[in-house]
């Protein structure tokens, strides 16, 4: 039986993981959840799935709960510390991170500190920690397991190959909704058209990211921390989202992982690795999918994509004030306190009047991501 700690279990991710668990009863057993503020569902997955702690971040919603599980023997915290401690669940075996921005890194390196693998969905925390995270999985001999569906495809993908035997990564993107627009068109879309994406059903901030590209520009960079920061990384637009990712090896023969796309698979493969058990999803059928097609990405019409490469390349803690001024940037659209256009203008602005410094510790990411959020916000009301 492995022990379960689920770390944002009212989110996209959290609700298809809790939909797995239960799909292997015999398999799973969650001991810890953590959520931010929606009590209700967060009542109802304690009530389902007893855990013995669960953490809810927003502190002042912290009574509402205890009142909805007063008859349940479940351990409630709140807070930061209380996401922590559900982290470092010391009855945990693996704690799934579905958590979403930054607020995902304290959690994730508690969990590595007090020595869990981690299924890891929170991109945004190997964006702005990379280094930082990875020295601490070395340092307590944990694994990162990807469920970011590319990175799970390349993690698959590479399975018994050596990393220094990869020429390429080959990471697909769908395009997301606004792939065929022109740049007028993508002048005035609406938070209703942006939030529609074509294949895949997934929370609000992941979604826009997805329709301006910055969701592939974060896994680009999530790619370099996975598999090695001098490793080649290509952006491959494929519509169809069946291919997950690619890579090319030293003697050009490319190994790709195909399927539906559902993040239960991944979310499977991360919970069950290094086994694979047996699965009542739909199969994929080829026959009816016609074409598979591919095209490279336009960094002009998806300037998103352009900034977070060139944030990587720029290192310190630029990717940090990247994610951060996207994360601020992309709540104010969704707010619609700015038009869409102005998402990347807000991120390259914040970029520009940064100056980076060294990441050496985790205090220099926190600053550069306190820094990055009050810079994108002053950006928004004084050019709003
Ligand atoms: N959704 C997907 O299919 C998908 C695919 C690949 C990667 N990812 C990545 O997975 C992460 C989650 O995405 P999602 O789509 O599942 O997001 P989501 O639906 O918005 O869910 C986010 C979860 O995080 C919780 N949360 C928010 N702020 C928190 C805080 N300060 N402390 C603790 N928990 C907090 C939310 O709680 P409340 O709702 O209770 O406030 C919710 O449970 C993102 O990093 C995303 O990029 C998602």
């Amino acid at each position: 039986m492995k022990k379960i700690s689920l770390l944002g279990s009212t989110g996209s991710i959290g609700v298809n993981t809790l939909d797995v668990v239960e799909r292997y009863p015999e398999n799973f057993q969650i001991c810890a959840l953590s959520a931010g503020s929606n009590v209700e569902l967060f009542a109802q997955q304690i009530r389902k799935f007893k855990p013995a702690l669960a953490a809810l971040f927003d502190i002042s919603k912290i009574d509402a709960l205890k009142e909805l599980v007063a008859d349940l023997d479940v351990e409630i915290v709140s807070g930061q510390e209380g996401a922590v401690s559900a982290a470092s669940y010391s009855d945990a075996d693996l704690v799934v991170s579905g958590v979403v921005g930054s607020a995902g890194l304290l959690p994730a390196l508690a969990a590595l500190r007090a020595g869990k693998n981690l299924a890891l969905a929170n991109k945004e925390t190997l964006v702005i920690a990379g280094e930082l995270v990875l020295k601490e999985a070395e340092c307590t001999n944990t694994k990162i397991i990807p469920i970011d569906s590319e990175h799970s495809a390349i993690f698959q993908a590479l399975n018994g190959e050596s990393p220094e035997r990869i020429k390429k990564i080959i990471l697909t993107a769908s395009g997301g909704p606004f792939r065929t627009f022109s740049l007028k068109e993508m002048e005035n879309v609406t938070v209703k058209e942006a939030l529609n994406h074509p294949n895949w059903s997934m929370g609000a901030k992941i979604t826009i990211d997805s329709s301006t590209m910055m969701n592939k520009g974060l896994e680009y960079i999530e790619a370099k921390w996975l598999f090695g920061v001098d490793t080649n990384v290509e952006v491959i637009v494929h519509a169809q989202s069946i291919i997950h990712s690619m890579i090319e090896f030293v003697d050009t023969s490319i190994m790709a992982q195909l399927g539906i796309p559902d993040m239960r698979v991944p979310i499977a493969y991360a919970l069950t690795y290094p086994d694979r058990f047996v699965s009542e999803l739909p199969s994929l059928d080829l026959a009816t999918m016609g074409n598979l097609t591919f095209e490279a990405p336009d960094l002009v019409r998806f300037p998103c994509l352009q900034l977070a490469m060139d944030a990587m390349e720029m290192g310190q803690t630029m990717p940090a004030v990247l994610n951060a001024a996207n994360e601020i940037a992309v709540q104010a659209f969704l707010d619609e306190l700015i038009p869409y256009k102005d998402i990347s203008e807000i991120i390259r602005m914040a970029m520009h009047n940064h100056r980076p410094v060294e990441l050496k510790e985790l205090q220099d990411v926190l600053d550069a991501d306190l820094w990055a959020r009050e810079e994108a916000t002053k950006l928004i009301t004084v050019t709003h």
